[in-house]
C-alpha cells in the first residue's frame, strides 16, 4: 500500500514523511514543487529508502498528478502542498492563490477522477486529507473562547484567505461529488526542519549571528505552539478513523504571547550555547514595525479530536521549545544551506 504527500519536502511535510517511516512500511511518493520552502536535505536520511519516492512537480499539473495516481495507486492522499508565509503573502499574493487555491482545485479534480474509477472495496478506505490552519477563523479578542470546529470563517491576511478558499473547494468535493475528504486547522507548528523566515527559527538563528531579534510591534499577539511531531500524530490519528466530511482542529494549549516565546528562547541559549561577552541573548531583541493587519491571538480548542480520536499533544511548550533548540543548535550545517541568495534577498526586503 501507498500514500501520496504532497509538499512532503516542506517544514510539516517533512517531518510528517519521516514520522510516517519510522511507524509504518506503507511507501510514500512525495510530490513537491521545491518552491524556496522545499529542502531536499530535510529527507536526506531517507537516502536510499525504497519506501520514499519523491517527484518534483507541481499540485496544479493536472496531467502529472493523474499519472502519480494511476502509476502508483494510493489509498490516501495528503495534501501539504501550500505557500505558507504571511508576511510573503502580504508581499505578493498571487503565489498563494495559485498554489493554494487553483492548485487545490485541480489536484481535487484529479483524485475525484481517481476515486470515481476505484473498485468499491478501495473507495470505501480511500481518503483524501487536506491539512490547514486555525488561521482561517481570524482573530481572537484576550477574552474570547478559543476556536472551535464551529467558528466562522474570517481569515484576514492573503495567506490565510487562500487557505479558507482551499478548506471550502474541499467541503464542496465531499458535499457534491461524495469524495471521502477530512480536513484539519492546525495551530502555530514549530520543531526541526522549520524554515528560518518564520519566527521561533528566525529568532534562534539571528541570536546565534548577533543579529537582532525583529519582534512586530509591541510582541503581544498570541499563537497557540504545537510541536511539529504531535501535529504529525495528530494527523495520522485523523487518517486512521476521521469522520468523513469532518474537521478537526489540533492545538497544543500552549498560548503563548510572541515576546514570551522570544525571551524563552534567549533564555535557553544563554544556557546551552553562552553568548561570548556574558550578556544575553536577550540584549539582541528589537520591535519593529508591525505587520499590516496583525492578528492579535489565535487559540484552539482541540477537544473535538480528543473526545473523537482520543488524541492529545505529548509536547508541552517548555520540552518542545527546548527540543527545538537544541536540534538548530546540533544541525548548523542544515541552516547554512538553507541560507542561500534568495533566502537573503527575502531577509533584506522584510527586514531593511
Ligand atoms: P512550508 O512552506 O514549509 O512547505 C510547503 C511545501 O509545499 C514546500 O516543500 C513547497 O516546495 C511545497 N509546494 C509549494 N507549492 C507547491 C505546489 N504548487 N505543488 C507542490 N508543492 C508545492 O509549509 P509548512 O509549514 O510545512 O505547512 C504545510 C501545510 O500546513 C500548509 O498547507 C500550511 O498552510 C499548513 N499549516 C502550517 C502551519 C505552520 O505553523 N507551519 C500551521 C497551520 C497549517
Ligand atoms: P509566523 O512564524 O510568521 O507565523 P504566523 O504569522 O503564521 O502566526 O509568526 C508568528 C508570530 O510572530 C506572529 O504574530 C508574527 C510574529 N513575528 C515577529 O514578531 N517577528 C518576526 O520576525 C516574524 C517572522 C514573526
Amino acid at each position: 500500500m501507498t500514500i501520496l504527500v504532497t509538499g512532503g519536502a516542506g517544514f510539516i511535510g517533512s517531518n510528517f514523511v519521516l514520522d510516517w517511516l519510522a511507524h509504518s512500511e506503507e511507501a510514500v511518493v512525495n510530490l513537491d514543487k521545491l518552491t524556496y520552502a522545499g529542502n531536499l536535505e530535510s529527507l536526506a536520511s531517507l537516502q536510499g529508502d525504497p519506501r520514499h519516492i519523491f517527484v518534483r512537480g507541481d499540485i496544479g499539473d493536472r496531467s502529472l498528478v493523474d499519472r502519480l495516481l494511476i502509476e502508483h495507486h494510493p489509498r490516501a492522499v495528503i495534501n501539504f502542498a501550500a505557500e505558507s508565509h504571511v508576511d510573503r503573502s502580504i508581499h505578493g499574493p498571487e503565489d498563494f492563490i495559485q498554489t493554494n487555491i487553483v492548485g487545490t482545485f485541480h489536484l481535487l479534480e484529479a483524485v475525484r477522477g481517481y476515486y470515481n474509477a476505484l473498485p468499491a472495496t478501495e473507495k470505501s478506505s480511500f481518503r483524501f486529507l487536506h491539512v490547514s490552519t486555525d488561521e482561517v477563523y481570524g482573530s481572537l479578542t484576550p477574552e474570547a473562547p478559543p476556536f472551535t470546529e464551529e467558528n466562522p470563517y474570517e481569515p484576514n491576511s492573503p495567506y490565510s484567505a487562500s487557505k479558507a478558499a482551499s478548506d471550502h473547494l474541499v467541503r464542496a468535493y465531499h458535499h457534491t461529488y461524495g469524495l471521502p475528504v477530512l480536513t484539519t486547522n492546525c495551530s502555530n507548528n514549530y520543531g526541526p526542519y522549520h524554515f528560518p523566515e518564520k519566527m521561533i527559527p528566525l529568532m534562534i538563528v539571528n541570536a546565534l549571528a548577533g543579529k537582532h531579534l525583529p519582534v512586530y510591534g509591541d510582541g503581544m499577539q498570541v499563537r497557540d505552539w504545537l510541536y511539529v511531531k504531535d501535529h504529525c500524530s495528530a494527523i495520522r490519528r485523523v487518517l486512521e478513523d476521521g469522520r468523513l466530511g469532518e474537521t478537526y482542529n489540533v492545538g497544543g494549549w500552549n498560548e503563548k504571547p510572541n515576546i514570551e516565546v522570544v525571551k524563552t528562547i534567549c533564555k535557553l541559549l544563554d544556557q546551552y550555547r553562552p553568548r561570548s561577552d556574558g550578556k544575553s541573548y536577550a540584549d539582541q531583541i528589537t520591535y519593529v514595525s508591525d505587520r499590516p493587519g496583525h492578528d492579535q491571538r489565535y487559540a484552539i480548542d482541540a477537544r473535538k479530536i480528543e473526545r473523537e480520536l482520543n488524541w492529545k499533544p505529548s509536547e508541552t511548550f517548555e520540552s518542545g521549545i527546548t527540543k527545538t533548540v537544541r536540534w538548530y543548535l546540533e544541525n548548523t550545517e542544515w541552516v547554512r544551506h538553507v541560507q542561500s541568495g534568495t533566502y537573503r534577498d527575502w531577509i533584506k526586503k522584510q527586514y531593511s
